[in-house]
């Protein structure tokens, strides 16, 4: 069906991957983002620490590993990038409506992708400012409000940023994002390894280290799951286009069963690393007191300055901390370009380059109003959010499970579970079928559904997350 669909692209003109190590690290790359070193911990101290913990993992392995390997196999099998994914297989009248979850799996990065070349900017002004040992300012009350309110010094900052990524993206999928993945992931690792060992062993430290890892079986409630499983997806970048437009470049051999266990074993460890780095510190750097974790956006950009200020070698750590973030930023926002490139490639048939330049043209666009939001254009409030916050509720908690939902729909009543099963066969023992057979049809689907509501009800501010 979808295999013989005209608008194929076909595997000579598609760009793939070179094989199994190049496909988990550029996966992994996307996964291993903010949601890993800013998000996680941030959950895991507000859900009860080791509770949180244990029902993310339980979590990743029921259900979120089953939607990796499912949206990637249906990129695989189609070859497209989701809007042609769906439609080359929702093609009978009764089914169209389907279609209608490509177009939001394919509109999701393109939402992201200005809010997140402006963070990505930030990021990289802090590491800039650690390269020329002067953490101490980034210490200073007010310092990141100051910044991100500045007219224009932050967009300079999105702009280096993007046409980092820019750079990537042009030289395609096996020279450009395959290879900027191979040499960042591994540094990425050896730098979150080493900052973690350190900020474990400060004085005061082990305190918060058992508050991360023992859980709090008080703190349990139906939030608890439902935060791990919007942290899920957004750190594992399920339902976003991504994962689809990635299988497509994925060559038939490569093992999507391990490929999706690798992801997820790489995504965990680096968020469980960055809970290793942050929460001691911060908890050594307060004398024990967990309120100083809740500082949300603020502790990466606020508290933890002031936490690397504090210590000897601080621009040094500072400055290991904020690489380590940008090579997670970057490998992100390279996923979330190429998901929006692939897809103007394949529905107009667009050059890359074309493509990825209107893009970088919408990135700049919309990030403008997203980083005036902070400062000049503060007043800007919908919803009583600011344009920022509203680009990433949209996105991120009400789009994403909502076309992670209807990808399970698609794969549940059309083209059947089945089909999806062979196409993993292909390459793989699938020693995990009927677990996820059962994930996709029956815990996937109305988990999803409790999220989707869950987020919005939060929203509208009905109920506390
Ligand atoms: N998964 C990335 C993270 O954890 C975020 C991301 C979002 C990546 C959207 C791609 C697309 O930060």
């Amino acid at each position: 069906m979808a295999e013989a669909s005209g608008k194929q692209t076909g595997t000579a003109a598609r760009g793939m991957f070179s094989g199994n190590i190049g496909f988990i690290l550029a996966v992994a790359g996307s996964a291993v983002g903010l949601g890993n070193i800013w998000r996680f911990p941030y959950y895991a101290a507000k859900y009860g620490g080791g509770i949180f913990l244990l029902v993310y993992v339980i979590l990743l392995l029921t259900f979120a590993f089953g939607l990796i390997a499912a949206e990637t196999a249906l990129g695989r099998k189609t070859r497209l990038s989701p809007i042609g994914a769906y439609t080359s297989c929702a093609t009978d009248r009764e089914h169209r409506f389907l279609t209608f979850g490509g177009f939001i799996n394919a509109i999701v990065p393109m939402i992201i992708l200005p809010y997140y070349c402006l963070i990505g900017g930030w990021i990289l002004k802090f590491l800039f400012q650690c390269c020329l040992g002067k953490a101490s300012a980034l210490a200073a009350d007010g310092y990141f409000g100051g910044f991100i309110g500045a007219p224009l010094e932050p967009i300079l900052w999105h702009v280096i940023f993007l046409i980092a990524t820019v750079c990537i993206i042009l030289k395609g999928v096996k020279s450009g994002i395959e290879k900027a993945s191979r040499v960042m992931m591994p540094m990425l690792l050896i730098l979150a390894f080493g900052v973690a060992v350190f900020s474990m062993t400060r004085p005061g430290a082990i305190e918060g280290v058992k508050y991360f890892i023992v859980p709090d079986f008080s703190k349990f409630s139906i939030m608890t799951v439902v935060a791990a499983c919007g942290q899920l997806f957004f750190s594992l970048s399920i339902g976003m286009g991504i994962l689809i437009t990635y299988g497509s470049y994925m060559k038939k051999e490569v093992d999507i069963e391990k490929a999706s266990i690798n992801v997820g074993v790489i995504d965990t460890l680096v968020a469980v690393l960055a809970g290793f780095m942050v929460i001691p510190a911060v908890f050594a750097f307060s004398n024990g007191d967990p309120n100083a974790l809740k500082a949300g956006a603020g502790l990466v950009f606020i508290t933890l300055p002031k936490v690397f200020n504090s210590m000897d070698f601080g621009n040094f750590i500072g400055a290991a901390f904020f690489l380590m973030v940008f090579f997670a930023a970057l490998t992100s926002n390279i996923s979330i370009l190429e998901a929006c490139v692939s897809t103007l490639c394949d529905e107009l048939r667009w050059s890359r380059k074309k493509a990825t330049y209107a893009m970088a043209f919408e990135a700049l666009a919309l990030g403008v109003p997203c980083s005036l939001g902070f400062g000049p254009w503060e007043s800007v409030q919908i919803a009583g959010m600011g344009i920022l916050d509203l680009m990433d509720f949209v996105a991120g908690s009400m789009l994403t499970p909502f076309a992670a939902l209807l990808t399970c729909l698609l794969i549940g009543r059309l083209i059947g579970v089945k089909a999806i099963i062979e196409e993993i066969r292909k390459s793989s023992q699938f020693k995990l079928e009927g677990l996820f057979r059962i994930s996709i049809v029956w815990i996937a689907p109305p988990l999803l559904l409790i999220v989707f509501v869950s987020s919005v009800l939060a929203a509208l501010g009905f109920i506390k997350m």
